[in-house]
């Protein structure tokens, strides 16, 4: 069972990072397919807490190659930065292997983001400001700069030339900002390829080889099903492929490689930035989940909105996916609450809808219709088997997973690097 892959299965920041955490000590390999530092993940280990953006959370479990794949988006002083943070704290961050097919984020695609979304006014997405959106696209009309063109000055400096040509009329014309001077663009990007150089390769084929040599290989998605350019709520998403079908095209690893998907779903729901949310709780029991849940982005420190569990998504997220297992967290946050709500349907204009509506008017105008489940006052981060939950908490899981559409392997009790329950073995 040698390529696995991780997804968040809702909005993003379900604990994709903590259960990547938790399966390294078996892997041989950790891939970012996706997506840039517009991720933030949190993993706690003993006494230390380790924030990571753009390297995958394997690479704090000694062993373990870490890989940045053609599919990222990669802001080279902040790879740099984080590199320094980690090797600083003891983290050996010598395996590093990045894709020379790669894009790079360059400030000008930082400015773009932040001035697109002043623009957008009222409709803006809530961008984490980072560059992402403009560098993918870039990518798609063909006129990004890849990690491989930093080790060819001429072709470098033909292609940030040829990029700006058009956005500096945008900027000066329409945005009203000074022009980008290709030449200072040249030279940051250029006073980075020596350190970058030896961690370059064709990742496509090392991975490959990993894979044919037996070696266990996750692919820890960024983002989520919900964020995903062509399958979340449009156009309040991210702009690349965050569902399991991005492990492949952001990698180049065949789909039949693939032998589990991992859906992260959180026991609630959240969601940073702009964009529909059926089960937002805009009330005291909001705040609850915000407080006792710590939801506050890692990237952005932006306070996380919050709401019930929504059993659509679930189901949708494991049908987007292909979704094999969830891993459920954070359901010790729950804990305490007399009542425990869960969405099992929408209400859309007077019609009941049971499934994720593919319109997004729809999903906009979407109430939700709620069950409700008797909650459960013990502290049962200590419980490392089901049985150690009380009655109503397995209820809980139990009911939820039977709308989920997969099984539920991992339960999460706690932020802590033990703090889980496993039911399925997830690399076996
Ligand atoms: P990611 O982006 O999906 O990796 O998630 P984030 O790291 O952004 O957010 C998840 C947060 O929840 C982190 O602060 C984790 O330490 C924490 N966390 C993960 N699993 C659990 C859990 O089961 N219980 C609790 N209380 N916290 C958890
Ligand atoms: P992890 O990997 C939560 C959201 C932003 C915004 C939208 C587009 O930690 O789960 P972008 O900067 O990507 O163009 O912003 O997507 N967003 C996230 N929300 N977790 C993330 O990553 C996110 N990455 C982007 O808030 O609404
Ligand atoms: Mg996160």
């Amino acid at each position: 069972m040698p390529a696995v892959v991780i997804i968040g299965a809702q909005w993003g920041d379900e604990g994709k990072g903590k259960a990547t955490d938790t399966m390294s000590g078996r892997i041989d390999y950790v891939v970012k397919f996706n997506g840039g530092n517009n991720a933030g993940h949190t993993v706690v280990i003993g006494d230390e807490k380790y924030a990571l953006h753009l390297l995958p959370s394997g690479i704090l479990t000694e062993g373990v190659v870490p890989v940045i794949a053609n599919g990222v988006v990669i802001d080279l002083e902040v790879l740099f930065d984080e590199i320094d943070t980690l090797a600083s704290r003891g983290i050996d961050v010598s395996k590093l292997r990045v894709s020379s097919s790669a894009h790079i984020i360059t400030s000008y695609h930082r400015t773009l983001d932040k001035v697109n979304e002043r623009f957008l006014g009222k409709r803006q997405i809530g961008t984490t400001g980072r560059g992402i959106g403009p560098t993918y696209a870039d990518k798609i009309n063909r006129v990004g700069i890849r990690v491989q063109d930093l080790f060819d000055e001429n072709i470098l400096r033909q292609k940030v030339e040829g990029a700006l040509e058009a956005k500096n009329h945008l900027l000066v014309k329409i945005y009203n900002r000074r022009a980008i001077d290709a030449e200072e663009i040249v030279t940051e990007l250029l006073s980075y390829a020596d350190r970058l150089r030896p961690m370059v390769t064709d990742t496509a084929l090392e991975l490959h080889t990993a894979l044919r040599a037996g070696k266990t290989v996750l692919f820890e998605g960024g983002q989520a099903t919900m964020l995903d350019v062509d399958h979340g709520t449009y156009p309040f998403v991210t702009s690349s492929n965050s569902t399991a079908g991005g492990a492949s095209t952001g990698s180049g690893i065949g789909p039949g490689e693939f032998s589990r998907v991992i859906g992260i779903v959180k026991a609630y729901t959240t969601r940073v930035g702009s964009g529909p949310f059926p089960t937002e709780l805009l009330d005291e029991s909001g705040e609850r989940l915000r407080r006792v849940g710590h939801e506050f982005g890692t990237t952005t420190g932006r306070p996380r909105r919050c709401g019930w569990f929504d059993a659509p998504i679930a189901r949708y997220s494991a049908r987007i996916n292909g979704i094999t297992d969830f891993v459920l967290t954070k359901l010790d946050v729950l804990t305490g609450l007399d009542d425990i709500p869960v969405c099992v349907a929408y209400d859309v204009d007077g019609v009941r809808v049971d499934e994720v509506p593919v319109n997004q008017s729809d999903f906009h105008h979407a109430t939700p219709i709620y069950e409700s489940f008797p909650g459960w006052s013990e502290d049962i981060s200590a419980a490392r088997t089901f049985d150690e939950l009380p009655a109503n908490a397995k209820n809980y899981v139990r009911a939820i997973e039977s709308m989920a559409g997969a099984r539920f392997s991992a339960i999460g009790v706690g932020p802590a690097r033990d703090e889980i329950i496993i039911l399925h073995d997830l690399l076996d």
